[in-house]
């Protein structure tokens, strides 16, 4: 199948699809609203007053969504390569995640104190090789792993996008090397065709 083709059946699946149609009607900015309002009403990890950082940010559902959650006396960075319409009280920095520039920028907007919560929907750039995409995945995710080691208070949580595959055994085995707990879940929102999952950790091990 040629590309036109591929991309005209993924519009038209697009817009049939009952979450695109139900994030258009509640104003969402994304369908993938819907996956963390599920975790967040499972698990309540986001509070008022809390810091949160939201990496892969755009176009800003996630965003939006986490800074109601915790309040005008709470914070929300919100980190993405593509710029997103501002959101009011939202610390937006467009940059790449994976760079120590952009990371260095995210503690400084929270004077290098620790977060409560990074929650992260970062997807690579679909390259059409789904192997290779999927690898991509898992490297992101690690970065987020290593960051949150560095970054995230002793009983903060993580929220993270993955797709199963090569290396997501590993993944979720050194989350539980770095996590008390770890879930694993995959929102009635994510589509069954998709490999994607998201792992949701809480309270990190302290280091020995
Ligand atoms: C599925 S979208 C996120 C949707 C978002 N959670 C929402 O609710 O609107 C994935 C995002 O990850 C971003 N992304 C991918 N790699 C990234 C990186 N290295 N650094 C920052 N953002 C990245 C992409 O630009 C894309 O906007």
């Amino acid at each position: 199948m040629n590309k036109k083709s591929k991309s005209k059946i993924w519009f038209q699946k697009h817009i049939n699809d009952p979450f695109v149609k139900e994030a258009q009607q509640a104003g969402y900015r994304s369908r993938a609203s819907f996956k963390l309002i599920e975790i967040q009403n499972s698990y309540k990890l986001i509070k008022q007053r809390q810091t949160v950082c939201d990496l892969g940010a755009a176009p800003g559902g996630w965003s939006e969504l986490a800074k109601k959650w915790v309040g005008p006396k709470g914070k929300l960075i919100a980190c993405d390569l593509l710029e997103i319409n501002p959101l009011d009280g939202v610390i937006f920095i467009q940059g790449d995640f994976t760079s120590p520039e952009t990371q260095q920028q995210i503690c400084e907007a929270n004077d290098n104190q620790k977060l409560n919560a990074i929650i992260s929907d970062m997807a690579p750039d679909t390259m059409g090789h789904q192997a290779t995409d999927q690898l991509r995945s898992i490297g992101l995710v690690e970065q987020v792993l290593h960051f949150s080691k560095n970054n995230l208070a002793e009983d903060g949580a993580c929220i993270v996008k993955v797709f199963q595959g090569v290396g997501f055994d590993q993944l979720v085995k050194d989350f539980r090397l770095t996590f008390k707990k770890v879930i694993i879940k995959k929102p009635k929102a994510s589509k069954d065709a998709s490999k994607e999952v998201y792992l949701v950790a809480q309270n990190l091990k302290k280091i020995i």
